[in-house]
């Protein structure tokens, strides 16, 4: 049977096995996904080992993502344009490295039906996860994404790197008070129970707020938006799932419906 995994550490919470399952079980794919636990300096060594036993792809998690965009002999544009790579392919001794995170969030907010085209967007965070958005969420065209990180210099940094017009950057506390269309919380503040001390204002009632971030409960930066008057509050649980269909995809060439499996994750996280 064909082999995938997902490197990580921690991995111990992965829902990746979870979600590649019921996408194997939905298109009648035989294969098999583990996750495997990584130990910080022995990156390389797994994938080696993984290969070696017959591996054909691997999902990577954090922190192995810079890493792993290391390790790739052919890149696609996203993972190029990321600096970072989430799926690997392992093709007749060749490593392909792609980057699915950023097309995931998107689809995620047009299953919802919120229009990006002309919008105002606030991203807060400039790490990682705020990186390998940026290119798909401009590609849908937004008036302009406003990029604010705790660190000002990371989120002049983006604006740099990218050299868009429609790029800016500041601080939490000089984000231009006007409300948004969209917030999107790509820092992870969420993991530990708190958020970017923002301003009220920056939310109306056409206001979309997305964390990255998903829990049983709802992470306190969207409860905090909901009290607000947030329009709709969404967490990252779709854009989990929207990553890994992409992922799957390339991997087995047939897309899965999200949408059954985001609601089986729901209701598996509910009575976790
Ligand atoms: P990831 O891959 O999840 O983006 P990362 O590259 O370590 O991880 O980036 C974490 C992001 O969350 C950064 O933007 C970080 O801000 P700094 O650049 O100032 O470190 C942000 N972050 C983490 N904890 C935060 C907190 N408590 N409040 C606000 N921002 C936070």
């Amino acid at each position: 049977m064909d082999q995938y995994c997902v490197f990580g550490n921690p991995i111990e919470h992965s829902r990746s096995p979870f979600i590649h399952q019921q996408f194997a079980q939905q298109t009648q794919q035989k294969l098999n996904y583990e996750k495997k636990f990584v130990e910080l300096k022995g990156f390389p060594q797994a994938v080696k080992t993984f290969i070696a036993q017959g591996g054909k792809g691997a999902n990577v998690t954090v922190p192995f993502k810079e890493q792993a965009l290391q390790l790739c002999d052919h890149l696609s544009e996203s993972a190029k344009q990321a600096g970072a790579v989430n799926t690997l392919s392992f093709i007749k001794g060749e490593i392909y490295g792609d980057n699915t995170d950023g097309i995931g969030l998107v689809q995620d907010l047009l299953r919802y039906n919120i229009s990006l085209a002309k919008s105002r967007i606030l991203l807060l965070g400039a790490g990682g996860a705020a990186k390998g958005v940026l290119l798909p969420l401009l590609a849908e065209n937004p008036a302009n994404i406003v990029i604010a990180n705790r660190t000002v210099s990371k989120a002049e940094q983006l604006c740099m790197q990218f050299t868009d017009k429609r790029l800016q950057s500041c601080g939490f506390d000089k984000i231009p008070q006007q409300p948004f269309n969209l917030i999107i919380n790509a820092t992870s503040a969420s993991l530990s129970g708190t958020f970017p001390a923002i301003s009220p204002q920056l939310i109306c009632e056409y206001t979309v707020c997305y964390d990255m971030v998903y829990g049983k409960e709802l992470t306190s930066f969207l409860q905090w938006a909901r009290i607000q008057g947030a329009e709709k509050v969404i967490d990252g649980l779709g854009m989990l799932v929207g990553q890994a269909a992409i992922s799957f995809n390339i991997w087995r060439n047939v897309t899965p419906d999200t949408e059954t499996v985001i609601e089986a994750l729901k209701a598996d996280l509910a009575v976790a």
